[in-house]
């Protein structure tokens, strides 16, 4: 049903979870996908598993908060092939509220998840406009939901939701579509890595809990992003931007 050869895709946090899914799905169906990522084994990694399957992939060091090193990178792939789509998926995760929400947390928080997007996007805007093309960012339930003991995380994936109606809006006429997704719970190492830092000894119970605030009764998985993703980024959804589409198991409007 989808067809994105001859397309070139950059996924950032392509090495785990979503992002992992979502090269591994663009490549499947002929997309040349191009990983920006901070960890450099397991980057590499994702890029050899695609190459096994006989698509295309390629892997570059960069820490997407660092605006010189993401743009010389997106710069270089564009005067290579161009680049259709952009996957904003990189991101971190911080637990507290606001009184355990120190400056320095709350900076680290913005630089990734906030400043990240917007620099992969102020990049591949300016190459985007001459040709048009697709931006997907990662938003999160958390963009619109009060959820508890997420103070600087829900900042920004609220931010993340609004960059993407900003942009959406302002390049319209270049034939640049820009929407998010917003999952609740993945089942990625992002939430065993939380669920081990912040509540060690009683990770069984929390995964449990986790799992039971989805009225579907389980956590998503990285492969059912994807999907959406493919579809988001591909020409049947053409028609579609300026959107945020939550994949939740009816948490938003199912819970209470
Ligand atoms: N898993 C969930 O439940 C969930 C829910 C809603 C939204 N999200 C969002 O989905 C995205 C992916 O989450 P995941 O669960 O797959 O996480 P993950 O931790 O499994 O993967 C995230 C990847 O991003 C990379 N990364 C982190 N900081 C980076 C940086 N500064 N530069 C480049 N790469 C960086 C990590 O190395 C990792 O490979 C995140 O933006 C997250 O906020 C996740």
């Amino acid at each position: 049903m989808y067809d994105l050869s001859g397309k070139t895709i950059i996924v950032t946090g392509g090495a785990s979870g979503i992002g992992k899914a979502i090269a591994l799905k663009m490549a499947s169906v002929g997309g040349e996908v191009h990983i920006l990522e901070f960890d450099e084994p397991k980057g590499r990694q994702t890029v050899e598993e695609i190459r096994r399957m006989n698509a295309k992939a390629h892997f570059h060091p960069c820490d997407v908060s660092k605006q010189d090193k993401a743009k010389q990178i997106i710069d270089d792939v564009h005067a290579q092939s161009g680049i259709d789509i952009l996957i904003n998926n990189a991101g971190i995760a911080h637990v507290g509220n606001l009184e355990q929400t120190d400056e320095e947390a709350m900076d680290r928080i913005y630089d990734v998840n906030i400043k990240g997007v917007y620099n992969c996007m102020y990049a591949v805007v300016p190459h985007m406009k001459k040709q048009g093309g697709t931006i997907l960012n990662m938003a999160s339930i958390a963009s619109t939901v009060g959820i508890s003991d997420r103070f600087a995380y829900s900042m920004s994936k609220g931010a993340v939701l609004t960059m993407t109606y900003s942009v959406a809006k302002d390049y319209i006429e270049y034939g640049i579509r820009c929407n998010s997704i917003s999952p609740a719970r993945i089942h990625t190492p992002f939430v065993d890595g939380f669920i081990k830092k912040n509540y060690p000894g009683k990770e069984t119970e929390m995964f449990e809990k986790l799992s039971k605030t989805q009225p579907i009764g389980r956590m998503g998985t990285p492969e059912e992003v994807a999907a959406l993703a493919l579809f988001l980024c591909s020409s049947e959804a053409k028609f579609i931007t300026g959107t945020d589409f939550p994949i939740d198991g009816g948490f938003i409007k199912l819970n209470g």
